[in-house]
């Protein structure tokens, strides 16, 4: 179903239960992406929610990409990312963070950021709050400012926003 103007971003999100692991309630976003008026809908308002100038919008691997390219281009910034440790080419820097089983890494070219520039960090989701907390730290060492995070989804119960929000981070979610 394609959503009308009073139609709400929530009901293009679908719930898979059990995905990746027995228990976990996965948020697919897949079918919002399939529906041009939500897609652009969730543009226009992480757009709107932006506050001030903006150097780089900084996505984390591999949805969070979809965004910040989109939101990058009416920004007038440009897109830096975040990926999964290995995969960028030049000297990284990277930062390692725990997951519901184990730990993970993620990394940053060192210089993809001049002292100072205005970082607006995007993903799909925040849950524990893990990978975005592990980007601001990544993006803080290469001496970005990062005041704000803006998410298409905030899982509230799992307590990830709130501890970005200690972090000094301004944190936006379209759906809750
Ligand atoms: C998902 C999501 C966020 C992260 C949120 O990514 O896109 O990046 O989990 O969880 P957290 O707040 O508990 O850290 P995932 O690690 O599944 O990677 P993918 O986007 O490459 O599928
Ligand atoms: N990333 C972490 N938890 C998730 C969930 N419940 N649904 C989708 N992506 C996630």
């Amino acid at each position: 179903a394609r959503v009308d103007d009073n139609g709400d971003l929530k009901a293009l999100i679908r719930t898979i239960p059990d995905f990746p692991k027995p228990g976990i309630q996965f948020r697919d976003i897949t079918t919002l992406l399939l529906d041009p008026v939500g897609l652009a809908r969730c543009v226009e308002r992480m757009v709107a929610a932006t506050e001030g100038p903006i150097d780089l919008v900084a996505g984390i691997e591999a949805r969070g990409f979809l965004f910040a390219a989109a939101l990058a281009v009416p920004l007038k910034a440009g897109v830096l990312l975040i990926r999964k440790d290995g995969k960028l080419p030049g000297a990284t820097i990277a930062e390692d963070y725990a997951l519901e089983y184990g730990q993970d890494r993620i990394a940053m070219h060192a210089d993809a950021c001049a002292p100072g520039a205005r970082v607006l960090l995007i993903d799909d989701l925040i849950a524990t709050g893990g990978t975005a907390r592990a980007a601001v730290r990544l993006l803080r060492k290469a001496g970005a400012s990062v005041a704000q995070a803006q998410f298409l989804v905030d899982l509230p119960d799992l307590g990830g926003a709130a501890l970005l929000r200690d972090d000094g981070v301004v944190v936006h979610a379209l759906v809750s």
